[in-house]
């Protein structure tokens, strides 16, 4: 059992390059990342703290559509922004990195030949959406459709952000193109799919017992119930094949050493993770320290700060790859924070919802930690939980300026 790691590979979720942050993202991920580590880091321990900006994926080709231009404008937009936004905030990495860097495809495409040569992949030809008139297969986030559970509407192929159901886009009821509107036909076409069947009884041990081939790993007790409760319910609806590879042309290529791989890309949630890899390089060489050290000795703990909506990609499908790959540690801990709304409502980016960070610290200028201290304040650790403008005055007054100023003045 890990009880003294020798050092901590800490990350946050890598953003997606399409829009501002907002105080929702701060206080899923973080914050709460920046503020464990400042904790190691005080009490003298070996920690680094890693992230980047996510690039590819549908996300990003969506909101270049929407905006008549680039995807390339747009990740450079936000990346630059992220940047600056995370720093004004305090938010202290030690690397920040983006997944369109070059050593990151060439680490993405690795792991993936890596994964390739050991036989760990299905190869199957499936059925896909095909939009006849943008004449191209559609990647899940570009169908919408209603859905199967809730009915909701506007839900799309992959997750209906109503009930936050996961789902594959043949699921949808009367689905649609996005990009045509039209109503998309079913085509043949060749993937590679992670058997995740397979990887049941390593998935079980590991997230129940916190035992990795029969020895311990990590204590699950120290797990946060509600991530080991979506991945129990994940993995009791069964465990399917997962297509680790697309039909796209904004991505890292599969390896052209591989047949059939011309116009196919990396998985998005495949490549991006290998982004705190590829960072964590990164950071290595500039500061000339080994990364190996943190992926691959016995001594490291690696820690994933994300939100509740990632926790199938980090507790499930990353660890399955990192575990079939064989020469990565995986993770001991994911303390995934849940939602948190304003005023009433959930954060929206696309319903312009938000208090968007930038604009905070335009406004408020200097002020940083105030809203660091609201935002700690009403984590949504283990439940959702609700920011107002009126409790964020009443913390900054009651709080900072009454007992805190009041305690120091005396
Ligand atoms: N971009 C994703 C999101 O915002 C998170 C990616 S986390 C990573 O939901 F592990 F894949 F990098
Ligand atoms: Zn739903």
């Amino acid at each position: 059992m890990m009880l003294y790691p020798k050092r901590y590979l800490i990350t946050a979720a890598l953003p997606y390059a399409n829009g501002p942050l907002h105080i929702g993202h701060l206080a899923g991920a973080y914050l709460s990342a920046d503020i464990y580590t400042r904790y190691l880091k005080l009490m003298g321990k070996d920690a680094i703290f890693i992230c980047g900006s996510d690039e590819h994926g549908a996300a990003i080709t969506m909101r270049a559509q929407k905006e008549g231009t680039t995807p390339q404008k747009i990740i450079d937009k936000y990346h630059a922004q992220f940047k600056a936004t995370f720093e004004g905030m305090g938010i202290d990495f030690d690397y920040y990195d983006r997944t369109s860097s070059k050593e990151h495809h060439e680490t993405a495409a690795q792991f993936f030949k890596e994964l390739y040569d050991r036989g760990v992949f299905e190869e199957k030809v499936t059925e896909q959406f095909y939009d006849t008139e943008a004449n191209q297969f559609l990647a899940d986030r570009y169908i919408m459709g209603t859905c199967p559970k809730c009915g909701f509407q506007e839900a799309y192929g992959d997750q209906c952000e109503n009930c936050g159901t996961t789902l594959s886009p043949t699921e949808l009821k009367s689905p649609k193109s996005t990009l045509s509107g039209g109503r998309p036909e079913l085509r043949e076409t060749r993937h590679w799919f992670l058997p995740l069947q397979n990887y049941e009884t390593f998935l079980k041990e590991w997230l129940e017992e916190g035992t990795l081939k029969g020895k311990p790993h990590h204590d699950p007790d120290s797990w946060k119930p509600h991530v080991l409760g979506q991945c129990k319910s994940w993995i009791d609806g069964g465990l399917q094949p997962r297509a680790m590879t697309r039909d796209l042309n904004w991505g890292v290529d599969v390896p052209h050493e591989i047949p059939g791989s011309d116009g196919k890309k990396l998985y998005v949630w495949l490549d991006a993770p290998i982004g705190y890899i590829s960072a964590t390089k990164k950071w290595a060489q500039q500061n000339e320290e080994d990364w190996k050290s943190y992926w691959q000795s016995e001594d490291s703990a690696l820690v994933h700060f994300i939100g509740k909506d990632n926790i199938v990609f980090h507790c499930i499908i990353f660890p399955a790859l990192l575990q079939a790959h064989g020469d990565f540690n995986l993770p001991v801990n994911v303390p995934a924070n849940q939602f948190m709304n304003l005023e009433d409502r959930k954060i929206s980016t696309s319903r312009s919802w938000a208090v968007w960070v930038g604009e905070y610290l335009e406004e408020f200028p200097g002020r940083a930690d105030e809203m660091r201290y609201a935002l700690s304040r009403i984590m949504p650790e283990s439940r959702d939980s609700e920011f107002t403008w009126k409790r964020f005055q009443d913390f900054n007054n009651n709080e900072l300026v009454n007992s805190l100023g009041n305690f120091i003045q005396r």
